[in-house]
């Protein structure tokens, strides 16, 4: 899919495919690379110092990674789809709350944490390449890493690029109707004032 066909999902749809594809991939990838790093480690970890280094790098990342998708599912993407469906009039929810501005600050941060770490994680195997004499698991690994880079490259490009301006654009349009509002309410108010003084 190119970029211009996320552009024009609305934002349940985007976040629909996101869920469906980079959350369900990234779910199911830590496991799998989690046995192949133990695997590797144990075989060829004492002669290949970068697959502990490695390991070390993805233990940390997977934390990371599954409260990260966890705080989206759980918080965030809830409050967009929230955002997607009240009217103008609606007071319950407050479009420009604080809590959605800094849960997207705070998944940018962790966007960029994540891809620092697999930026290392790419040099330390130099760029996912296998040495010449490597076992078929540690090829097999190395083309998962890659795979799975790849992945989250798109994951974050699709939340940070389209997800988030979305949004901003969403709070734009509620806070804007609102300040409509309140300004012809304004005016309202000031013309009552004109017919009272003359
Ligand atoms: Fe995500
Ligand atoms: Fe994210």
């Amino acid at each position: 899919m190119t970029d211009s066909q996320f552009n024009d999902m609305n934002a349940h749809s985007l976040i629909t495919y996101i869920l469906e594809n980079h959350h369900t991939y990234v779910k199911s990838s830590i496991p799998m690379l989690e046995q192949f790093s133990k695997k590797v480690v144990s075989y060829h970890g004492g002669e290949y110092d970068e697959l502990v280094k490695i390991a070390a790098l993805l233990k940390g990342l997977f934390v990371e990674l599954l409260s990260h998708i966890e705080k989206e599912e759980n918080i965030l993407f809830p409050n967009i789809l929230d955002l997607q469906k009240i009217g103008k009039d609606d007071k319950e929810i407050n479009p420009k709350s604080e809590s959605n501005q800094n849960l997207i600050i705070a998944m940018i941060y962790e966007h960029e944490n994540a891809l620092k770490v697999l930026g290392s994680i790419k040099n330390i195997s130099n760029d996912y390449a296998p040495w010449g004499n490597a076992c078929k698991t540690t090829i097999a690994y190395f083309a998962k890493l890659k795979e799975f880079h790849e992945d989250l490259l798109q994951h974050i490009h699709l939340e940070n690029d389209i997800l988030f301006p979305k949004v901003e654009e969403l709070i734009k349009e509620l806070t804007g109707k609102d300040k409509d509002s309140e300004s012809n309410e304004l005016r309202g108010e000031l013309s009552d004032l004109d017919d009272e003084l003359f």
